[in-house]
């Protein structure tokens, strides 16, 4: 009973923090993982990654680069993590935790597939205080209104959904 109070908690929990879980296009984790443009060394970070679909492709793409997946509704990370350990990549971590008080001093590429309201709440204030000069944070569809630092919009055509690049 507890353990299932505690499945149930995490759920709705994550679902009013960041967002329930709605994955990115398939189609678009190819134009993603040019987008990141991910070199040698770097670290990517997918905060709330769900059933690690985008982390997974990044770190099969750029097996040089250090990828994390950082989710924070039980069942996702169970399934993600016990995945990641069977069959890989092994240049991939899973983390179970809340994406929003986790430490990104030394992340290159951040990426969210986040609810618009949490964007450009929480997460514009984390990114604004903590997002190292020269990293980039890359929001799936939801753009950051008054950006004051650099920022590219990747939407090619009508149908494609915009892929927004922020930097400092
Ligand atoms: C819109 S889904 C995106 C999933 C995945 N990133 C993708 O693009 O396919 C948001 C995910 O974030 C997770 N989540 C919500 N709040 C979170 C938080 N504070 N920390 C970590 N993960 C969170 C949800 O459980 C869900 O899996």
């Amino acid at each position: 009973m507890t353990i299932l109070f505690l499945i149930l908690a995490s759920i709705v929990y994550a679902w009013v923090s960041l967002a329930p879980w709605v994955p990115t296009s398939n189609k678009d984790l190819n134009r993603l993982h040019k987008i990141a443009k991910l070199k040698k060394g770097e670290t990517f970070l997918e905060m709330g990654c769900g059933n690690g679909r985008v982390c997974t492709y990044i770190a099969r793409k750029n097996p040089s680069a250090k990828v994390i997946g950082i989710e924070l509704a039980l069942p996702f990370y169970l399934f993600t993590k016990i995945r990641v350990m069977i069959f890989g990549p092994k240049n991939l971590k899973i983390i179970f935790g809340n994406a929003l008080k986790y430490d990104i001093s030394n992340i290159d590429v951040i990426y969210v597939f986040g609810l618009m309201e949490t964007v450009n709440k929480e997460i514009k204030k984390k990114i604004e205080k903590e997002l190292p000069k020269n990293s980039r944070f890359i929001s799936y569809i939801f753009t950051i209104k008054e950006w004051s630092g650099q920022k590219e919009t990747h939407k090619e055509t009508d149908k494609t959904s915009g892929i927004h690049v922020y930097m400092k």
